[in-house]
């Protein structure tokens, strides 16, 4: 087993109350193991196919041809994240660190039932990743990153682990969406609100009480993490919380020496999809740089509680990540459906023969109509064929290009955009 926590935190010099801090996140997770264990997973295996990894692999690398091996690490893995991953990736080598004790045995008894070879499982602050003297194609650090006392030093000790092409899946909290989960923590701490499970019985029998126009009610309604304890505990008891802006993650991930690539999911943040596409202020939007444009509809949107980001070293070696629609390198782009998306028949807006969405979007605005001609488009993509060979001989190159760079910004699809690379 690896030394306890606070020593790691000491060796890269944080003492006094930022490991205070540590030390109090650690104990909240020994007593509130996250997310809720599970010993089933047998569903989530079957989810997975070949498919659906091509998908994620393009997602994470536009430019290269798919690959399974891939070394990946899994960085404040919480009870099952590591096993999801090395279940998920059967031919990738998984390490999974987390700080909690419990969280690893868990992990551990995961590996074990499922007899998970490929995984690795060690008990490690992810400020002392560099203690396991191993770099990673991917890394994925979700809802860890805003509980550290510094999460600048965590960020930059994973940036130092990740390989010179690989890719970092970080997910942070996000400010204005998590307003009345920021109101209910303060209103804890003046009450002296601890974590015992009886603290946690009486607060969700009082948030019962709460006004329902309260900023929190909506979450507490929609979110699936205030069902359990763990989840409630983990919300609005937590020792150490903060949040990042669009603006601010920018900066965070600048300051690590990473670099932005694209949203996981990217729609609910562009001005070309859902209602500000057809907004008097869409034109002003369109203006604005990439990050303007996403900060801005962070505040219209007003109710974002995470951010999802794919990024890469800012010294990774050349390649084009972002899907170009300028050129004409797009013809040899192949589209690959991305898993979750379903076509729509019924409430049909006017002129349309079909709705597509995409079911990890939670807005409602975001659904894409589309007409017949499109469709005969849709149906031909199977992850084989490149644009220009599901067009064919069709006649106008503008309408083609607009619909799959549509199908693109709309999350319908990601690229494989490996042939033109090489043909460039
Ligand atoms: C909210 S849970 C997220 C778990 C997992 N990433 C997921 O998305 O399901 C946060 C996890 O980060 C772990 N953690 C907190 N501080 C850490 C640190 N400094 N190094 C590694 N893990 C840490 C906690 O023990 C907990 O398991």
């Amino acid at each position: 087993m690896a030394e306890p926590f606070h020593a790691g935190l000491n060796k890269i010099g944080m003492e006094g109350s930022a490991s205070f801090v540590a030390a109090q996140v650690t104990d909240f997770y020994e007593n509130h193991p996250y997310p809720p264990p599970v010993d089933d997973l047998d569903a989530y295996r079957k989810s997975w196919d070949d498919r659906r990894r091509r998908a994620e692999s393009h997602l994470f690398w536009p430019s290269e041809p798919y690959r399974e091996d891939r070394s990946l690490l899994v960085a404040g893995c919480g009870t099952t994240q590591a096993a999801h991953y090395a279940m998920r990736w059967p031919s990738a080598h998984v390490v999974g660190i987390d700080v909690s004790a419990k969280s690893i045995a868990f992990t551990q008894e995961l590996k074990r039932r499922y007899a998970l070879e490929n995984l690795e499982v060690r008990q490690l602050p992810l400020e002392s990743v560099a203690e396991l003297r191993e770099t990673f194609e991917y890394v994925v650090c979700t809802g860890v990153l805003h509980h550290l006392p510094d999460p600048d030093a965590g960020l930059r000790a994973l940036r130092d682990v990740l390989a010179p092409a690989g890719a970092l899946h970080v997910m942070v909290y996000a400010p204005y969406g998590r307003a009345g989960i920021y109101m209910l923590q303060d209103y804890c701490r003046r009450l002296g609100i601890g974590h015992t499970d009886a603290e946690i019985r009486d607060l969700a029998e009082t948030l019962k009480a709460l006004p329902l126009d309260h900023p929190l009610v909506p979450l507490l309604r929609n979110s699936p993490d205030f069902a359990t304890s763990a989840g409630l505990a983990d919300a609005l008891l937590h020792p150490r919380d903060r949040a990042y802006s669009v603006p601010q993650l920018m900066e965070f991930l600048d300051r690590a020496g990473l670099e932005f690539g694209r949203w996981l999911r990217q729609a609910p943040y562009l001005p070309w999809c859902g209602a500000l596409a057809s907004a008097p202020h869409h034109s002003k939007l369109i203006e604005l740089t990439a990050e303007g444009q996403n900060a801005a509809i962070e505040l219209f949107r007003g109710t974002m509680v995470r951010h999802s980001a794919v990024t890469y070293r800012k010294d990774r070696p050349a390649q084009n990540a972002s899907a170009d629609f300028e050129g004409d390198a797009w013809l040899r782009y192949t589209p690959v459906h991305l898993p979750d998306t379903i076509v729509v028949r019924d409430r049909l807006p006017p002129g349309a023969t079909a709705v597509l969405i995409n079911r990890n979007h939670t807005y409602t605005d975001l659904y894409l109509p589309i007409d017949e001609l499109q469709e005969r488009l849709l149906e031909k993509v199977d992850g084989k064929r490149t644009i220009a060979e599901i067009c064919g001989q069709w006649g106008d190159c503008n309408l083609v290009r607009d619909f799959f760079r549509q199908l693109w910004r709309w999350d319908q699809i990601v690229l494989d955009t490996s042939a033109a690379v090489v043909s460039s």
